[in-house]
């Protein structure tokens, strides 16, 4: 099938190397010169384990190319993909200005029926509105095409987008009674469906609703193990036990129970917030949503609080993890972007090192910042040592070596990486999360 994908980020970049990866001729299509310019160099602008691997054999393959013009990817192309950011306006709803353009470029330079499909992930409502824009642009050039819009929200992880997109637990594509555009929905995930992997279909709003709804659930999960966790600080307890207790229950499952400084990143603190914001236009509350949010930024303050309290005046401080994740070289909503400049705005002088995020966060982070090239050097001649994310290379850190580093003993754990006893016994102060 022919396929154009616009917008080669986190997810139109996977999804492009892994529909191609499955048999479909793919074209990207991106406004960012220089990233367009790389891809087809075959290097990946972004970090993904195994993506720079699919990108290079796809090319060579000829199944996939890209461009800066979309006019040169609309010809014999069945299915686009709309897969451009949606990031949060001031009011926190999602900014679909770069839906809309895509909608309407398409409609102005369309020459054939397409199906348009919706990856970005956008409020209930948006593809009836994408809809009318693309008719209304067609009309006024006196044309008649079918182009439906569709809803197929994206629900990869960075860190492991590429066998989140190959395997998914679920494809979710929204359909609003057009038979055409299932059956072309069907044929291209196909290869999918034969792993058994599940193809649901339901209305366009439905699954616009999915996305957001899965987000929310998921980081309602994390702000419900961190709320119990300064349960356990005040009343006494160990996060992890209690995670461990509630998660064998098959009904409530381990994942996501895992107690830290809140969630982060491109998705959840943005879609929460556009949650709430559809919420609100619609004059719904959903409290528990609410306080999803409010949990996660008291569990970040207060950790932040705690180290603040603990840390002398022009305290040297090593940063371990900048990305809000590891895996990833994603800065979006990082916990690191609150308190560095916090830090460096109190005197306090910060030595950092993440294992591949260190020059995208150059770019966001103040330039007072000194970047190093190892775990143990970031804690050269530090007051204490602050674990913000929780890449392997520093659960693994010899915890000799890195008192002969220190000047300090303090280890501020914000991902409960680390056993208190062992690191207490190592002649370190600690300070997890929800454990003694
Ligand atoms: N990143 C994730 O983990 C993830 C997961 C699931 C869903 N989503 C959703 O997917 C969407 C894309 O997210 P992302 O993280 O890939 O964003 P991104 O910022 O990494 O990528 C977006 C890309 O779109 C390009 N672009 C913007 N306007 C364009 C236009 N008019 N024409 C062509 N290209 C254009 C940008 O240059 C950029 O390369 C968002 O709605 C997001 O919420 C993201």
């Amino acid at each position: 099938m022919k396929i154009t994908i616009v917008g080669t980020g986190y997810v139109g970049l996977v999804s492009a190397a892994c529909f191609a990866e499955l048999g479909h001729e793919v074209i990207g299509v991106d406004i960012d010169e220089a990233k367009v310019k790389k891809l087809k160099a075959g290097q990946s602008p972004i970090y993904e384990p195994g993506l720079e691997e699919l990108l290079v054999r796809n090319l060579e393959s000829g199944r996939l190319s890209f461009t800066t013009q979309l006019a040169e990817a609309l010809p014999q192309c069945q299915v686009l993909f709309c897969a451009v950011a949606t990031p949060p306006n001031e009011d926190h709803t999602a900014d679909l200005r770069a839906v809309f353009s895509v909608c309407d470029a398409v409609a102005e330079l369309i020459d054939h029926d397409l199906i348009f499909v919706n990856k970005s992930t956008v409020p209930v409502g948006t593809g009836h509105e994408c809809e009318k824009r693309i008719a209304s642009i067609v009309a006024k050039r006196k044309k008649k095409f079918h182009l439906p819009v569709i809803s197929n929200p994206e629900f990869l992880r960075e860190g492991s987008a590429v066998g989140d997109t190959l395997r998914p637990d679920r494809i979710i594509v929204g359909i609003n009674g057009d038979e055409k555009a299932r059956e072309l929905m069907e044929e291209l995930y196909q290869p999918l469906v034969r792993t058994e992997r599940p193809l649901v279909f339901m209305s366009r709003e439905s699954a616009e609703i999915v996305k957001y709804a899965s987000n929310a659930f998921l980081a309602t999960k994390i702000s419900f193990i961190n709320m119990l966790s300064e349960l356990c600080e005040a009343g006494g307890g160990n996060i992890r036990d209690i995670a461990k207790g509630i998660g064998l229950d098959e009904r409530i499952g381990p994942r996501f129970l895992h107690a830290g400084i809140g969630y982060g990143g491109s998705c959840f603190p943005k879609d929460v917030k556009a949650l709430l914001a559809i919420g609100r236009k619609l004059d719904l509350p959903l409290p528990i949503i609410q306080a999803t949010q409010d949990v996660n930024t008291h569990q970040r303050e207060r950790f932040f609080q705690k180290l603040l309290n603990a840390i002398p005046e022009n305290a040297s401080i090593g940063i371990w993890g900048l990305s809000f994740k590891p895996n990833t070289d994603d800065m979006r909503e990082a916990p690191s972007l609150d308190l560095i400049p916090m830090l460096l705005k109190m005197n306090h002088i910060v030595r950092a090192f993440d294992p591949v995020a260190m020059e995208n966060a150059a770019k966001v982070l103040p330039k007072e910042v000194v970047y190093v090239s190892s775990p143990l050097e970031a804690a050269k001649d530090a007051d204490a040592v602050i674990l913000l994310t929780e890449w392997d290379v520093f659960r693994g850190v010899d915890l000799k070596e890195l008192k002969a580093a220190m000047r300090g003993r303090a280890l501020f754990d914000g991902r409960n990486v680390y056993d208190s006893d062992e690191i207490r016994e190592a002649g370190f102060t600690y300070q997890g999360i929800g454990v003694k």
